[in-house]
Formats: structure tokens, C-alpha cells, sequence
């Protein structure tokens, strides 16, 4: 597995914020960027998509995961997620669960600002994870 590096942690860091400027969040106001890191070096990004029917709407998140997917990732090093406010955005249950099927070391990156950030495994995130 690629070790996770500072530079791509800056990176990482830039894109997330670069993609929170796309979220569609007219109902919350809450504007979430993510961005995934693959095991080859291509990094994906997402944002917050919402609905009028509230339950259509999707999570940063997995909209990154899924851009990703459809690339054909599967590996994915590292998730890092931004949001507005003064917030660290810790990802919701749903998305941990979604991540979760991939790599449970998939490290998570909360960022609030391009050097105030923190690192947490996905395993400390969601213990007992629903698994088939
Ligand atoms: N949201 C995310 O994008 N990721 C999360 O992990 C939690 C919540 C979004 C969904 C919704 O558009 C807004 O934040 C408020 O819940």
C-alpha cells in the first residue's frame, strides 16, 4: 500500500477545497468538498449534491468514491473531506459504511483549513462494520 505523504496530504487538501466550490447545497447551506487518493496516484473528487426530495440527495463523499469507481479504482490510500463553516467534517455513518467496503485502512482526513487538519484510520471510525 503507497504511504501517505505530506505532499499528498497538501494536495489532497487543495483539491477537496477546489471541489467543496461545486457543492449543491440550496436546503442546507452546508458545503461539503471530498477527494480521494487511489494506490496509483489519481485522485477523484466530490462534493455535496442535494435534492428537493431531501433523501436524493448524496454526500461528498460518496459522490468521490463513485466518480472514482466508475474510473475503475478499487484501492483507495486516502479520503479527505472539507466543509464549510469552521468544522472538521467528520464523515457521516453511511459513508463510513460505503468506504468501509473497499479498504478498512483507508486513511480519513478532516480538514478546516490547508494546515490545520487531522488523520484517523477508517477502522477507528466505524468499529464493526456491517460486513456479508
Ligand atoms: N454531508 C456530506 O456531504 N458528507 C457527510 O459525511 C455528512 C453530510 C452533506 C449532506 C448534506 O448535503 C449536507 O451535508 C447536510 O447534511
Amino acid at each position: 500500500m503507497k504511504n501517505l505523504e505530506i505532499k499528498d496530504i497538501e494536495i489532497l487538501i487543495q483539491k477537496t477545497f477546489e471541489a467543496q466550490k461545486n457543492s449543491y447545497a440550496p436546503y442546507s447551506m452546508f458545503n461539503v468538498g471530498a477527494s480521494v487518493l487511489c494506490e496509483n496516484g489519481k485522485i477523484y473528487t466530490g462534493c455535496n449534491i442535494e435534492n428537493a426530495s431531501y433523501p436524493a440527495g448524496i454526500c461528498a463523499e460518496r459522490v468521490a468514491y463513485c466518480n472514482a469507481i466508475s474510473n475503475g479504482e478499487k484501492q483507495f490510500v486516502a479520503c479527505c473531506i472539507t466543509c464549510s463553516g469552521d468544522n472538521y467534517a467528520y464523515p457521516c455513518g453511511i459513508c463510513r459504511q460505503f468506504m468501509s467496503e473497499f479498504d478498512k485502512n483507508t486513511k480519513i482526513i478532516v480538514a478546516k483549513s490547508q494546515n490545520d487538519y487531522k488523520i484517523f484510520d477508517l477502522a477507528e471510525l466505524l468499529p464493526h462494520g456491517f460486513e456479508l
